[in-house]
């Protein structure tokens, strides 16, 4: 591999009680040994993050799913860079399609959350991805363009370390409908295209690109051999520690 391989789950709003978060972090940790060829990442629940973070030890990082581009103040419900980092989580999403939609964070939004975590010294993973729409009409190469642009501005050649790309296109998010390796494969590469005029050769090649949706037991092995294919960002699967322990030991 050119980039060491990144596998993640993304838990989402699950699962419902803390007992059942312990169980299953607990098991996708006992899936996790030494001939596990990538890193690992979960992201979970904020109110998890602690606990989870607890059975991860050195086995795999702990995330959070979003976060609130905010130090402090009126801002209900918030969560801060700084709330998590203190509790020792350097990890966090921004840019998920599902907060895009469901709670309507703008590209600039998405670009302070990757600030706010870059300045806290905290990593992040970058979602980008289109419509079914836009995958219908073409546009596939424009709007990942867009939100990698807009996400990314203002976000030094430098701090690229601090950051992962995840594609996710939305019509495979969920649907059980995972794309294909080759389409993966020929967006991925575009991405790191527009990653190289942004910030020349090496950023581009340094920097790692997952991909999200519809990802399984079955479809990891075939999306892993692509060149461009760095790791995966879990949903659905991440909910189950045998298929999850699998997807993480890709072969
Ligand atoms: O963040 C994960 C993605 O939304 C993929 O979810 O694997 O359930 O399709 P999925």
């Amino acid at each position: 591999f050119a980039r060491k391989p990144f596998i993640t789950g993304n838990w989402k709003l699950n699962p419902s009680t803390k007992d059942e978060a312990v169980a299953l972090a607990t098991g996708i940790a006992d899936s996790v040994t030494a001939d596990s060829p990538g890193d690992i990442g979960l992201f979970v629940p904020s109110p998890y993050l602690e606990t989870v973070q607890k059975i991860a030890g050195d086995k795999f990082v702990v995330g959070a799913e979003c976060v609130t581009p905010e130090t402090a103040g009126a801002f209900t419900g918030g969560v801060s860079p700084s709330m998590i980092k203190s509790m020792g989580i350097e990890w966090a999403l921004a840019g998920h399609s599902e907060r895009r939609t469901i709670n309507k964070e703008s590209d600039d939004y998405i670009n302070s959350q990757c600030k706010m975590l870059i300045e806290s010294d905290m990593n992040v993973v970058l979602c980008i991805g289109e419509t079914l729409e836009e995958f219908e009409k073409g546009l596939v190469d424009a709007v990942c363009e867009v939100q990698l642009k807009k996400g990314l501005a203002g976000v030094s050649s430098e701090e690229m370390k601090q950051v992962t790309i995840a594609y996710e296109p939305v019509w495979a998010i969920g649907t059980g409908k995972v794309a294909t390796p080759e389409i993966a494969q020929d967006v991925h590469s575009i991405c790191r295209g527009i990653l190289g005029e942004m910030y020349g050769e090496q950023v581009a090649e340094d920097t790692r690109i997952l991909y999200g949706g519809s990802v399984s037991p079955d479809s990891v092995d075939g999306l892993m051999e692509k060149p461009d294919i760095d790791g995966t960002l879990v949903g659905g699967a991440s909910l189950d520690a045998t298929s999850f322990g699998r997807i993480i030991n890709f072969v």
